[in-house]
């Protein structure tokens, strides 16, 4: 089964409008005249989303720009009203934006993002024909403890719970082992894999085998331009979704062409 890898930049609290602009020009003039078999993604903060969108799906910008998908890095889990500080999916949509990002671990842990919340968030993402990257992962103390598989079969059961196939067949996981994330302490290709190819079983027990042969699971933490190859070459890792090394235009290229190569 041939899945074309995703690589998405996530910049978290980095990049308002300016640095966005920056990024942007720098990143596209280095990928002109460049295909890669692989999608890429870039998650700005909400207050650059309309730079962003600007820059890359107005009539003036170049075929290259269009070629980047736009990810939103939240969504609300409610349509409209009195919410003070969220961002609904209609409004998303309006600054072409086609991916969300939910339920990464900094989500999880510093804003007490639930299971239950996150489903929420991905039905409501899916109601706007938003694509979730829905974020998975576990800590070190639950790997050292023998919990790893509890853990992931836990957020990915109550995160997809009611979720339909018809919707699956329009997410990416993204995994994420929280101890790999902004620590320089990358997984090994091979605890990366296992992770993997753990996850896609959980999604063939859920939705059975050809569900799980096409959904991309991405790999995060600490992917940097020198570990990319060698993670992309595992046989159930569909790309990246990248923290610090995608704030640099140069890093963030050199891994999509290093692990895009392997494909
Ligand atoms: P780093 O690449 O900085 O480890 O961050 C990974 C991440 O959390 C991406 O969502």
């Amino acid at each position: 089964m041939s899945r074309k890898p995703i690589f998405a930049a996530n910049w978290k609290m980095h990049k308002g409008p300016s640095e966005t602009e920056d990024f942007v020009k720098s990143f596209l003039s280095k990928t002109q005249g460049k295909t890669f078999h692989a999608e890429i993604v870039i998650a700005p903060p909400f207050a650059s989303l309309a730079r962003l969108a600007e820059l890359l799906h107005t009539a003036s910008a170049g075929q290259n720009a269009h070629a980047i998908q736009i990810a939103a890095q939240n969504c609300s889990e409610y349509d409209a009203g009195a919410y003070t500080g969220e961002v609904s999916v209609l409004m998303l949509r309006e600054f072409y934006v086609h991916y969300v990002i939910l339920g990464h671990s900094e989500r999880r842990s510093i804003f007490g993002e639930t299971d239950k919340t996150i489903n929420a968030k991905i039905h409501k993402a899916r109601e706007a024909n938003l694509k979730p990257i829905f974020c998975i992962g576990e800590t070190l103390a639950e790997r050292e403890g023998g919990n790893l598989e509890t853990v992931l079969r836990t957020q990915i059961t109550e995160g997809l719970r009611d979720v339909s196939e018809k919707d699956l067949a329009e997410t990416v996981i993204a995994y994420e082992p929280v101890w790999a994330i902004g620590t320089g302490v990358t997984a090994t290709a091979e605890q990366a894999q296992d992770a993997h190819a753990f996850v896609r079983s959980v999604i063939a027990e859920l939705y059975g085998a050809e569900p799980a042969a096409k959904i991309r699971i991405q790999y995060g933490g600490s992917v940097k331009p020198g570990n990319a190859a060698e993670l992309m070459a595992c046989p159930d890792i569909d790309g990246a979704l990248i923290g610090g090394a995608a704030l640099e235009p140069q890093s963030f290229l050199e891994i999509i062409a290093n692990g895009s190569a392997t494909e």
